[in-house]
């Protein structure tokens, strides 16, 4: 996210726009906590992990009282625009801001290293925690092969299975969890088996958390009593959401904070900028959050063959 803030405050100078920070989301923009954005604090930044403007959820946005608020606060604060970064959540109160109030021109910027907002190919910060992911899996293989042990590594992804898919892709990993699909433990259990029958001697099932974090725990019970199997679990969580970003994160942090910007001074408002198949694309922020993004297909396929 650091490097999209920087590329939006260099574009924004580099058009002679004035430009303030909001800090902590929502929370911020209701209380006007705004910290100045000029070239010297979006300095170095771009190696950086998280946020620096801090985020929050906010319980108050929620209201329609929180949402006049913040209208009033942007009035006050004199913004003809506002670029948001986030998920789900950020735009769908932003769609309430706008249905609410008659307020600045609002353009979203898709982050989520869940990956699952439609209207984006890739979501900035997914590449990181993918990444994070498969470097988890690679060291963990090291001790799978070793002690011939049965690993379920965890992963986040609440309602989307895009970061247990490439991950898991990467990674080489045997089964795959994730929150598009029923888990049958005893299918499971035997395609392990049968793995272990033709010389394997180690497996690594990858899931999502879905809507229960440490749930790997649980399907490792499960398994254990189909497979007389020694396995172990590992559960990465917030791992995942920190440490420095990747090359594809930060190019395209830059590439969709910039068009941000552009899409600001071209008069849009009420859009989310994204890249689908290598293209821009804008794509209204009601459907960012209405529309469900579906799971990749020809990866998931991908991913049946290369595990089998
Ligand atoms: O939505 C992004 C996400 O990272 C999910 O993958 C995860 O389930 C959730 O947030 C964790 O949220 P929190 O940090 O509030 O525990």
């Amino acid at each position: 996210m650091n490097a999209c803030i920087r590329a939006v405050v260099r574009a924004a100078l580099a058009r002679d726009l004035d430009i303030i920070g909001i800090r902590r989301g929502y929370t911020g923009l209701i209380a006007g906590d705004t910290v100045p954005l000029d070239r010297t604090a979006i300095r170095n930044v771009i190696h950086l992990g998280g946020t620096i403007l801090e985020t929050s959820r906010s319980p108050d946005f929620y209201t329609r009282d929180g949402r006049l608020r913040a209208a009033a606060s942007i009035e006050r604060m004199g913004l003809d625009g506002l670029i948001l970064i986030g998920g789900e959540g950020t735009f769908q109160g932003a769609s309430l801001l706008a249905a609410d109030a008659d307020t600045a021109a609002l353009v979203g910027v898709p982050g989520s290293i869940d990956n699952d907002i439609y209207g984006t190919d890739y979501c900035i910060g997914f590449d990181t925690a993918a990444n994070c992911a498969v470097d988890a899996i690679d060291r963990i293989r090291d001790t799978a092969r070793s002690h011939e042990r049965l690993f379920f590594i965890e992963v986040m992804g609440r309602e989307s299975g895009y970061l247990a898919l490439e991950g898991g892709i990467a990674g080489g990993a045997e089964e795959l969890v994730i929150p598009e699909e029923e888990v049958s433990v005893t299918q499971m259990s035997e395609r392990i088996r049968g793995g272990f029958s033709i010389g394997k001697r180690s497996a690594i099932v990858v899931v999502a958390e879905g809507e229960t974090p440490g749930i790997s725990f649980h399907l490792a019970d499960e398994v254990k009593k189909h497979l007389d199997l020694d396995s172990r679990v590992v559960v990465l969580g917030h791992l995942q959401r920190g440490g420095p970003p990747t090359l594809r994160d930060r190019v395209l942090g830059s590439l969709l904070g910039v068009t941000a910007v552009e899409a600001l001074l071209d008069g849009r408002s009420g859009c989310m900028v994204g890249e689908v198949r290598g293209e821009l694309a804008y794509t209204p922020l009601e459907e960012t959050w209405q529309k469900k993004k579906p799971l990749d297909e020809d990866l998931r396929r991908v991913f049946t063959i290369l595990s089998d």
